[in-house]
């Protein structure tokens, strides 16, 4: 996973962090971009899907943390199926009273200059339209937009590099 940044911790997600992630999922204000919050099983599935992936890829979503060990969300390297073509995307979650720090952009920098650090240039970032927060935390890590596209039926802005 990504070295400590100068404010963030990355670990791997386990399921004693259930409680909190299901509260950074299933918060209305963090998933207003998503078509719905996520239940408490589907928090669950979904730190199995992380698990799957660091014992299948060494990576996936990490939670990230302060220095203080406080919970600040999830910020990592997924696949994704993307117009045919398996592609890298930074994804990345920040609890609501944590946003606006520059904690979202500074812990998605530190994913993809891993995933550079490990030979992958082409990194993506999935996006909905008028999620202008992503976009931006896109912008600053060095990604540009690409084109627009379709995925889970939910029209959607690809940005990259490489
Ligand atoms: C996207 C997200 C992770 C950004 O985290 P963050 O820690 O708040 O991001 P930062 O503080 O690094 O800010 C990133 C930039 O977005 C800008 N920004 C934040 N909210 C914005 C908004 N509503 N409209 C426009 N720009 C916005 C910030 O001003 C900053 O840009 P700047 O440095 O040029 O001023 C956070 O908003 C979040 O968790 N959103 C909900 C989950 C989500 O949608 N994830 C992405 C799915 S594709």
């Amino acid at each position: 996973m990504p070295p400590p940044t100068r404010r963030l911790t990355f670990r791997r997600m386990v399921e004693d962090d259930l409680d909190a992630m299901a509260r950074l999922l299933g918060d209305p204000v963090v998933m207003a971009h998503y078509p719905r919050p996520k239940t408490r099983d589907e928090a669950l599935a979904w730190i199995e899907w992380c698990r799957r992936g660091y014992a299948r890829d060494g990576f996936g979503l990490w939670v990230i943390e302060d220095h203080d060990g406080g919970f600040v969300g999830d910020c990592g390297l997924t696949w994704q199926r993307l117009d045919g073509v398996d592609e890298l995307e930074v994804g990345y979650h920040v609890v609501a009273d944590r946003q606006g720090e520059g904690l979202g952009s500074e812990a998605a920098a530190a994913c993809v200059d891993f995933a550079r650090s490990r030979g992958v240039e082409r990194v993506i970032a999935i996006i909905r339209p008028d999620n202008r927060a992503s976009r931006r935390v896109a912008e600053k890590v060095g990604l540009e937009l690409d084109r627009t596209s379709v995925m889970h039926d939910l029209d959607v802005v690809v940005y990259a590099r490489g």
